[in-house]
């Protein structure tokens, strides 16, 4: 955890506000575009926001919060009660949506979505790529960071508000690209389905806010050892691994429970895990949270 003090908040949109988070005592920790952090928030609970700064600013951090009242509680907490000088924990950056080297790129982002595009299209437009921005949202007041677009990128950021202008030709988008533009997309669920139906999967990368909705087989119970602990652990049918582990003493970071975020990220020594998360877990580890195990016994690096 890296101790911060809230240093802004800003209203900049309808139902939006900017963070901006100052290192309490030493540098921050770096971080590359697309990724996130965790925020401790002081009522309990743990949020996920990509950082949309600088990267090279390492006193603070920048995220932008909407407003979503018939969510879990952690963005109406943000908008009623955090106030400048609150000091707040955060995670160390992680980063599962890393800009690969292309010569092109085409970013789309729905709504607050913009948030990890924002320095990955920064970082795209210095590495001297060709970089387009298409960036969708309900009406122009909705939607952060479009003065920050429109004065940095000019005609390379395409604002649309779906409201007066409807929604983009993503087949006449995707025929325009060249053979080995990359395309990246962030936003709400039904926009990375159209995105998913056009763009070719090798070429499109995607950060989601909520888990696809996926049918898995029925649960069954498995027992997973801490190898550095020697603790065996039983995980039954009802209960998450993550749970079973917290429950018995180990201290695995909670955040999103729904297989986004990658708080929870353990290595995987031996016996299959079941993935049900939708990261895309490396080899070696997986995401107690939502997975669980092929084989009746996992050994875990705890
Ligand atoms: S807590 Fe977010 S992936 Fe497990």
């Amino acid at each position: 955890m890296q101790h911060t003090i809230l240093d802004r908040v800003d209203r900049i949109a309808e139902d939006v506000v900017s963070l901006v988070l100052r290192g309490a005592t030493a540098p921050l920790a770096p971080w590359e575009p697309g990724a996130h952090i965790d925020l401790a928030l002081p009522n309990w609970l743990t949020r996920q926001y990509s950082l949309c700064g600088d990267p090279a600013d390492r006193d603070s951090y920048r995220i932008a919060v909407r407003h979503e009242p018939l969510s879990r509680g952690g963005s109406e907490y943000i908008h009623l009660f955090l106030a400048p000088g609150r000091g707040l924990d955060v995670s160390l950056p992680r980063n599962h949506f890393p800009r690969l080297p292309a010569p092109e790129y085409l970013f789309l982002a729905g709504g607050i979505g913009i948030t990890p595009i924002l320095p990955m299209l920064r970082g795209a437009v210095e590495s001297g790529a060709t970089a387009t921005v298409v960036y969708l949202g309900r009406s122009l007041s909705t939607m952060p960071f479009v003065d920050e677009l429109r004065a940095g990128y000019g005609s390379g950021a395409r604002i649309i508000a779906t409201e007066t202008e409807g929604r983009p030709d993503l087949t006449a988008l995707a025929s325009r690209l060249s053979p080995d533009a990359l395309v990246y997309c962030c936003g709400p669920a039904s926009m990375v389905a159209s995105v998913e139906a056009t763009f070719p999967a090798d070429r499109l990368h995607i950060e989601r806010f909520r888990p696809l909705t996926r049918t898995f087989a029925p649960n069954t119970p498995f027992e997973v050892t801490c190898v550095r602990s020697g603790d065996t652990v039983a995980v039954d049918t009802d209960e998450s691994l993550l749970d079973a582990l917290i429950h018995a003493g180990h201290p695995v970071p909670p955040g999103c429970r729904e297989g986004v975020c990658g708080s929870c990220e353990v290595v995987v020594l031996d016996g299959e895990p079941e993935h049900r998360d939708d990261i895309g877990a490396p080899a070696g580890r997986m995401y107690p949270c939502v997975s669980r195990a092929h084989t009746p016994h996992l050994l875990l690096d705890l």
